[in-house]
């Protein structure tokens, strides 16, 4: 049988569906004709303290730009997530917890304990001294409570910031800094695939460059040994003991924000993506029901870290606020061996499990005899999120994971965009490998090419959103001015993604990646100049220049061209001494694949680095370099080929 190119809905899924293809036309068709109306109505799937009156409130124009959603109601983001499933569903459990470590027992909160949780958590934050609208940064594990963290934090309308325990304390000051976080939560240790991370050491290297940092809560997570600093570190567990298990909950605006998350760019530092409270969890809870058709009593696991967008919308926020059985996974999918994501579904009887392409792709090199000697006969849909799929992964996923029963939802979406854009409803839409489907409820996207044209049709350009939406964020934490400049002033009057895109004959949508200096390696985000930054600052260093090159596991590699000072030798110790050096300050996932030592980049005369170039000798390209006749130096690119590291 040949690979069919269209996958249509199953028909038991046709029968039974939340929302089949003519309600999808119906109910998209309505949501941008009379928007008002539709998200009011949709609005009513939370509880608000005041329910709000008016829905978007938005221009994406210089001299008016603002945007607003339900700004006059009010609600608590944690009681939405909790309080208000007591009654109903207090003895469920809302999270299941899976350890690292195989051996171990998994660990469930019902939601009565869950809310228990989040309030004790709570009552130490204030104990700690948050406020309302105070900044906390939270550095932690894959453990259950983080996910309190993060919901204590909502609960007391404390803004949190999650930094990805894999990034350095350089990287954790930075994101401290910029938002003058009073308290970080971390834990002793973190674990992942049988390795110690060392949080808390980090948070002691990066604190006395944190002028605004009080107090660090540190949850006991391994009981390895660290260093508690007397009047500035606490142990959860002792303020735990001393505090009440009710607290009541905030009653934040709509429009009071709820997190920060930091995220890379073509440009500078990263920034603090800001999130707000009912627009936000309005759309993580509206795309985690209807695009994994999530029904009550399901078993969902979201296999990504709550240090990224996904492991906010996709394990804590949209499926808490839906009532869900989240599973929380301490490890990573290929530890202690390639058949642990699948015995982790099998253990737990996972119904939906929502995951990466790259992880994918590692786990197909390693044969099918890891899959299918695990059942998976629980699981029901498939999901994948953070970069495109290539269709051969798309079918092994589809064919030997879920022996072709599964619909696989690839979900399209940004940090900046709160939650999933562009993706299946499995009950409505025909699937096709490697497309990302049609656009959610009061999605407008637009292709348009480099003067803003708007191209109709089957055709190619670049992705903007017409209109805005109620998950849209906000601003760039203290730098509202950067917010315009960076998604409306490329496209005025839209919002400019940063990704290419083609649409084909049937509406569908396909993202070819990104068109600006971000690089998305192993489904992270990744900002070029960031990675140059880190690497100028090695002493022998003079000028780095870094590019994504398609990379088998990875999706995109990382791919630096460094000039050494004079009198500095190259050699193959200084290349490693420079991958370990990036990765000390930024991050094992900035950790550069290859390294060209270069006498020269190719400039063109006013100084400008032309990465088309190199993009494509890191690629291996080489025949097509095209016209080099505006550069500065033509001859540096003959050397470049001819030392092409690959
Ligand atoms: C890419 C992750 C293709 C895209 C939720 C986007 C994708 C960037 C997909 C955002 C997908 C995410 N298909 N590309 N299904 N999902 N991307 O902010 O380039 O970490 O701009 O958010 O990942 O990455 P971020």
């Amino acid at each position: 049988m040949t690979d069919p190119a269209i996958y249509p809905v199953p028909a038991e899924w046709k029968a039974k569906a939340k929302v089949d293809a003519q309600r999808y036309a119906q109910l998209h068709g309505r949501s941008l004709a009379d928007p008002g109306s539709f998200w009011l109505e949709q609005a009513k799937r939370l509880d608000w303290i005041k329910r709000p009156e008016i829905a978007g409130d938005w221009s994406f124009d210089e001299k008016d730009f603002h945007i607003s959603w339900f700004a006059d109601g009010k609600l608590n983001v944690a009681a939405n997530c909790t309080d208000r499933h007591l009654a109903t569903r207090g003895d469920q459990t809302a999270i299941i917890w899976e350890p690292d470590e195989p051996s171990e027992e998994p660990r469930r909160y019902t939601y009565a304990e869950l809310h228990k949780e989040v309030c004790r958590f709570a009552n130490v934050l204030k104990a700690a001294g948050a406020k309302k609208g105070d900044r906390i940064t939270i550095y932690m594990p894959m453990i259950p409570e983080a996910a309190f963290a993060l919901l204590a934090c909502a609960r007391i309308g404390a803004v949190h910031s999650v930094v990805f325990g894999g990034f350095s304390p350089d990287a954790l000051a930075g994101r401290i800094q910029d938002c003058d976080s009073t308290i970080v939560v971390t834990a002793d240790e973190g674990r992942r695939g049988g390795k110690k991370v060392p949080l808390k050491a980090n948070v002691d290297k990066a604190a006395p460059l944190c002028p605004s940092l009080e107090k660090v809560v540190v949850v006991q997570a391994t009981g390895g040994s660290i260093d508690m600093e007397p009047g500035r570190d606490v142990w959860y567990h002792d303020m735990a003991a001393m505090v009440a298990d009710e607290c009541p909950a905030e009653a934040m605006g709509a429009e009071d924000p709820l997190f920060i998350l930091y995220t890379s760019g073509s440009t500078g530092k990263p920034k603090g993506v800001l999130h707000t409270s009912g627009g936000y969890l309005l759309w993580a809870s509206l795309t985690h029901e209807m695009i994994f058709d999530y029904r009550p009593g399901q078993i969902y696991w979201c296999a990504a870290d709550i240090g990224w967008v996904t492991g906010h919308s996709y394990i804590v926020y949209g499926p808490l606020a839906n009532g869900a059985t989240t599973l929380m996974y301490e490890g990573v999918p290929n530890w202690p061996n390639a058949s642990r994501i699948w015995e982790v579904a099998d253990r737990h009887q996972v119904e939906i499990l929502y995951t990466a392409p790259t992880a994918l792709r590692a786990l197909m090199k390693e044969g099918d005899d890891f899959v299918t000697k695990t059942s998976r006969k629980s699981l029901k849909l498939l999901g994948t999120v953070g970069e495109p799929i290539n269709p051969e992964a798309w079918r092994w996923y589809h064919e030997v994971v879920g022996e072709g029963r599964c619909p696989i939802v690839d979900t399209w979406w940004q940090t900046e965009t709160g939650a999933a854009m562009i993706a299946p409803l499995p009950g409505a839409i025909d699937l096709k490998p490697g497309s990302a489907t049609k656009p959610f409820f009061g999605i407008e996207p637009q292709l348009v090419d480099a003067d803003g044209k708007v191209l109709d049709g089957a055709t190619e350009g670049n992705l903007v959103i017409a209109r805005s939406w109620p998950g849209q964020m906000r601003t760039v934490w203290g730098d509202h001015q950067r917010f315009f400049q960076t998604y409306f002033t490329t496209y005025p009057g839209k919002y400019f993604t940063g990704d290419g895109c083609r649409r084909d004959e049937d509406g569908y949508y396909w993202i070819t990646g990104r068109v600006d200096d971000v690089i998305n390696v192993s489904g992270h985000r990744m900002g070029t100049a960031e990675v140059e930054s880190a690497l100028v600052l090695h002493g022998k260093v003079a000028e780095a220049a870094v590019v994504g090159f398609p990379h088998d596991i990875k999706g995109q590699g990382i791919y630096a061209y460094v000039t050494l000072n004079a009198n500095c030798e190259a050699s193959d110790e200084l290349r490693n001494e420079l991958k370990q050096w990036v990765r000390a300050e930024i991050g094992p996932i900035a950790t550069p694949d290859a390294i060209q030592f270069a006498p020269g980049l190719p400039k063109t005369r006013s100084g400008k680095i032309m990465r088309r170039i190199l993009r494509k000798i890191a690629e291996g390209d080489v025949t097509s370099l095209g016209d080099t006749s505006t550069l500065a130096d033509p001859s540096v690119v003959d050397d470049l080929v001819a030392n092409r590291v690959g």
